[in-house]
């Protein structure tokens, strides 16, 4: 029998689909490179890059039928819901699970974006937040929450290493599981892979739709599964506000009437009809979240007779999502995208120059990067809550370097959360004339997870107009 030299083999495949260019440096490359760039080709899923790369062929939006999504919307009786949602979180089948794969190009931060300091007045960063607020609900519970959190190829090291270096903050490090997201190759406009540098492609991670994957082939599934997990509270890196173990949402998502316990999700009545939110949407029957670059002008800004935006529910990407149907997407899906589809964007990806014998950047979008969005799943899901929630109460991300959803914006609406908190036990809280809070308010997880908490807090009478405060 004669053995085939993997490069041989691997220059075949990549010749009979038109790839075999990314080989065109191999064999001046030091052996000890080779094996590496080897490994990364017999990655590549040539076949479905193939499709992929084939100009899109969904239908637009404006042609397929779409109906605002209907939800549970705010005020409404949680007694049960809230008592259903504790009894899951005593039970210890609730687990955390944070997408932190991003790359956070647009705040400019460097390092991972958890490691980003996020709150207005300590400047926790927002890995800390998080903890903090889990090990807060693991001690009112009595429960172990293990907190699994996506990172990706270029983060997962520095990641790993934040927590290394900051004791997982306090927490027991076997109920903290972190694994990289996979990555999709990036391609030209002519479909063809493009290398970065002679010994690599160009990737890019996979989109947090890459989670169902990484969340099976890390066996990060199969852990929950071990430890009698039943749901899971989804949630981005960027929101310092998130609610992770709430158990009115928990609740809701499993009542029958409202869905069937396999995806929910979190709305906030969108700001105006330009802000950047996903919007929940009934398309074809199904609900689902339509991206804000995808949905049609006429729709983003239509409004009803009230003057209301028709299309208002904002999604905040929160979800709960059960084990069992994070187990059923990973056994679905022809082509190996685990049943979510993979969307297309124009970007700029820097790539390898041989004329200038370097690694350029450039200056316009030169690339289609691939990748999943976790709310595809909604569709698939026999019947899915949406759930108003008070923004000031859940939503304040820091996306941005400056302007809408920036630190300065985060700030400000944490700072208005606590003030409110603080304004419902007769505390003077000094708020400028547009309502905002005059004051910076930080209010610990270990403190209070929610307002009512805070009733047997020993509180100020007053906070002074621009104080600086934690409680
Ligand atoms: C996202 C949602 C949008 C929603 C808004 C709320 C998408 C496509 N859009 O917008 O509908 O209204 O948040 O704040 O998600 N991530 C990974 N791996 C990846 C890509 C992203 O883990 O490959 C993580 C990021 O770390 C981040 C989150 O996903 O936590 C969101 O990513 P981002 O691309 O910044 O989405 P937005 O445009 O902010």
């Amino acid at each position: 029998m004669t053995l085939i030299d993997p490069a041989t083999s691997l220059r075949a495949a990549f010749e009979a689909h038109g790839q075999a260019h990314v080989l065109r440096h191999f064999d001046a490359l030091a052996p000890s490179v080779r094996e590496a760039f080897l490994a990364q080709l017999g990655e590549v899923d040539l076949a479905l890059v193939a499709r992929l790369a084939k100009p899109a062929t969904d239908k637009p939006h404006a042609e397929t039928h779409i109906r605002p999504a209907p939800y549970v919307a705010l005020g409404g009786n949680t007694t049960d819901a809230r008592a259903a949602g504790e009894a899951l979180l005593r039970a210890g089948k609730v687990a955390a699970f944070t997408v932190a794969g991003g790359q956070g190009t647009r705040l400019g931060w460097r390092g991972p974006k958890g490691t980003y300091p996020a709150t207005c007045v300590t400047g926790r960063p927002l890995f800390r937040v998080f903890a903090e607020q889990i090990a807060a609900a693991e001690k009112r519970y009595g429960c172990v929450i293990p907190w699994y959190i996506m990172t990706s190829p270029l983060n997962d090291a520095d990641t790993q290493a934040f927590f290394r270096d900051n004791n997982w903050f306090g927490r027991n490090p076997a109920d903290t599981f972190m694994f990289p997201q996979g990555t999709m190759p990036s391609v030209t406009f002519d479909g063809k892979l493009m290398l970065e540098t002679p010994s690599s492609l160009a990737v890019n991670p996979d989109g947090h739709g890459g989670a169902i994957r990484a969340l099976h082939a890390s066996g990060a599934m199969e852990d929950m599964r071990a430890r009698g997990i039943e749901q899971m509270s989804y949630f981005q890196v960027d929101n310092p506000l998130v609610r992770i173990a709430d158990p009115v949402f928990l609740g809701l998502h499993t009542q029958p009437a409202h869905s069937s316990g396999e995806m929910s999700s979190k709305m906030v009545a969108k700001r105006d009809a330009a802000e950047k939110v996903g919007v929940f949407c009934d398309v074809g029957g199904r609900t689902g979240v339509v991206e804000y670059s995808d949905m049609p002008a006429e729709l983003t800004n239509a409004v009803d007779a009230q003057g209301k935006l028709r299309f208002n529910a904002g999604s905040i990407a929160i979800h709960t999502i059960s084990l069992a149907f994070l187990e059923r997407l990973a056994s679905g899906g022809e082509d190996g995208t685990f049943a979510l589809p993979f969307h297309r964007a124009k970007k700029k990806v820097p790539y390898w120059c041989d004329a200038q014998g370097k690694t350029v950047e450039p200056a316009e979008p030169n690339a289609t990067k691939f990748e999943a969005f976790i709310f595809d799943a909604l569709a698939l899901a026999a019947k899915s809550l949406v759930m108003e929630t008070a923004r000031v109460e859940e939503f304040a991300p820091i996306k941005n370097a400056s302007g809408d959803d920036s630190p300065a914006s985060s700030h400000q609406i944490q700072s208005n959360r606590h003030g409110a908190w603080l304004e419902k036990f007769g505390v003077r809280v000094p708020r400028r004339p547009n309502g905002d809070v005059n004051a910076r308010i930080e209010i610990l997880a270990e403190t209070a997870l929610e307002a009512n908490d805070l009733a047997d807090a020993s509180l100020p009478r007053e906070i002074k107009a621009g104080e600086d405060v934690v409680l």
